[in-house]
């Protein structure tokens, strides 16, 4: 059995430290449980000047090449994020049959499939847990742990970013800047929030669940992406005031029109599991046809729980390499099924539209709904926050997302409405 496991981290930011601090802080029980002990040899960063608690100045370097050429490192940690240098810097280390680490959901949502080959390739593995959920357990209890199943949903809060948004604009009532600022500063966000508040980092999750549930590769741009910046304070009130909470959900299923991947903010009763998933806290749920529901919650995001599933995964490509084997199932993705586009997809919706403050507005809107086969569950007509105009807000029933398209095209080019202010997908367990 090999003695003693070397490490060569890139990234010493929240989740490279947070991974340090877990290897430091549990140091011995992970050598009675791998059998030997791991140990940081060189850690990558940009600038090696800057002092960094936890790290000794001697291991840091800024250039690839000192981990990669460096023959007692046995574990390439990849904690970058980004696409480039992170995923030329894991092929390489993989090439040099070295194992790989990543929590890095922008490469294994698009170039998995070649990772995995590389590793194939040269008898080494690469692992990924905390790519999605931070540290919850969702890519083993898939690839491993459910595989008696046919899966057919998976749906979750799979952003730690928007989901501690929204639970503080609800909560608090505060407003969305303040919130993202403060999600920056306890570093859930990432440095470009772009990708959490407009909905992709949600998607890029969603194609590793989705292609690991339904074993066919699913490609980013087969995912609908709607993101959290158009929702309002008065979205998040009407949705209180009707029973519901507004959550960014993140949706894949295994239909007989195909796979549906798609990331939305979404009305969810008050009462549904997912509606009391808060703050940073996401959380998946699965629907297998021998398990039937199951669901995984947990932090998603933050230094130590992320780093609590990079750690494992070291642990265990630890423990591969002082066996000298490989244990991790690699590319699942045997079915190539076809994508249903979320034109043929079915929901409820909430609608709110400004509209004049006068007779037949809404008898014009309800022809409009009527007209396209639209049929409403309930319609509110308010003032509120509103002068010379008033706001209706409208939940339909279970509808085709081509015929509330159709319904809202005619809406918005009535003479009477002055603006569709938003459309929001309500869940009410006949979504397909
Ligand atoms: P971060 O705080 O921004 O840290 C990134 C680190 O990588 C920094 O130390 C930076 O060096 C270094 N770095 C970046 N590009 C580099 C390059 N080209 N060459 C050398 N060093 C480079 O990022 P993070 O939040 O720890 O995220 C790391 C990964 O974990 C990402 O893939 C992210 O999506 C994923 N993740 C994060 C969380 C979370 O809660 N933050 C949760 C789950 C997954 P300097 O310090 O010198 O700038
Ligand atoms: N920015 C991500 C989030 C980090 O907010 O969930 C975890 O991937």
């Amino acid at each position: 059995m090999k003695e003693g496991i070397r490490i060569g981290l890139l990234g010493a930011g929240t989740v490279g430290s947070g991974t340090a601090k877990v290897l430091e802080l549990n140091r011995k029980e992970i050598i009675e449980r791998v059998g030997t002990p791991i140990e940081i040899r060189k850690v990558l960063v940009r600038n090696t000047r800057k002092v960094r608690p936890g790290f000794e100045q001697a291991v840091l370097t800024d250039r690839f090449e000192d981990i990669l050429n460096d023959p007692e490192i046995d574990i390439v940690v990849e904690l970058l994020g980004g696409v480039h240098p992170a995923k030329e810097y894991m092929l390489q280390a993989l090439e040099a049959g070295k194992a790989v680490v990543t929590a890095n959901k922008d490469v294994i949502a698009q170039y998995g499939h070649d990772l995995f080959a590389m590793a194939a390739a040269h008898h080494t593995e690469i692992f990924f847990e905390a790519s999605v959920g931070g540290g919850i357990p969702i890519i083993t209890p898939l690839k491993e742990c459910l595989t008696a199943n046919r899966i057919t949903e998976i749906m979750g809060i799979v952003n730690g970013t928007t989901n501690y948004m929204l639970t503080k604009m609800s909560d608090c009532g505060s407003d969305y800047d303040s919130v993202l600022r403060e999600a920056q500063q306890k570093g859930y966000a990432e440095a470009d929030p772009t990708a959490d508040v407009g909905g992709l980092d949600a998607a890029r999750k969603a194609v590793i669940l989705s292609s690991i549930a339904f074993n066919s590769r699913v490609k980013l741009e087969d995912v609908s992406v709607e993101g959290i910046t158009k929702i309002t304070p008065d979205d998040i009130a009407y949705a209180k005031n009707l029973g519901y909470v507004v959550k960014l959900l993140a949706v894949g299923k295994d239909t007989e029109d195909g796979i549906n991947v798609r990331v939305h903010p979404v009305f969810l009763p008050k009462d549904h599991p997912l509606a009391s998933v808060n703050g940073v806290y996401n959380a998946i749920f699965v629907h297998g046809n021998a398990i039937g529901d199951a669901m995984f919650y947990g932090q998603g995001a933050g230094s130590l729980p992320t780093a609590s599933a990079v750690v494992a995964d070291i642990m265990r490509a630890a423990s591969d390499i002082c066996h000298d084997r490989v244990t991790s199932t690699g590319c699942t993705c045997y079915e190539d099924k076809p994508v249903c586009p979320i034109e043929k997809t079915s929901s409820s919706y909430y609608v709110r539209l400004l509209v004049d403050d006068e007779p037949g507005v809404l008898a014009a809107i309800a022809t409009a709904f009527g007209d396209a086969g639209v049929s409403l569950n309930s319609v509110i007509q308010t003032s509120r926050n509103v002068v010379d105009h008033a706001e209706i807000v409208a939940i339909t029933h279970t509808i085709q997302h081509a015929k509330m398209q159709q319904a809202i095209h005619t809406i918005e080019n009535l003479p009477v409405v002055d603006e569709v202010r938003n459309i929001i997908r309500v869940e009410n367990g006949e979504d397909q």
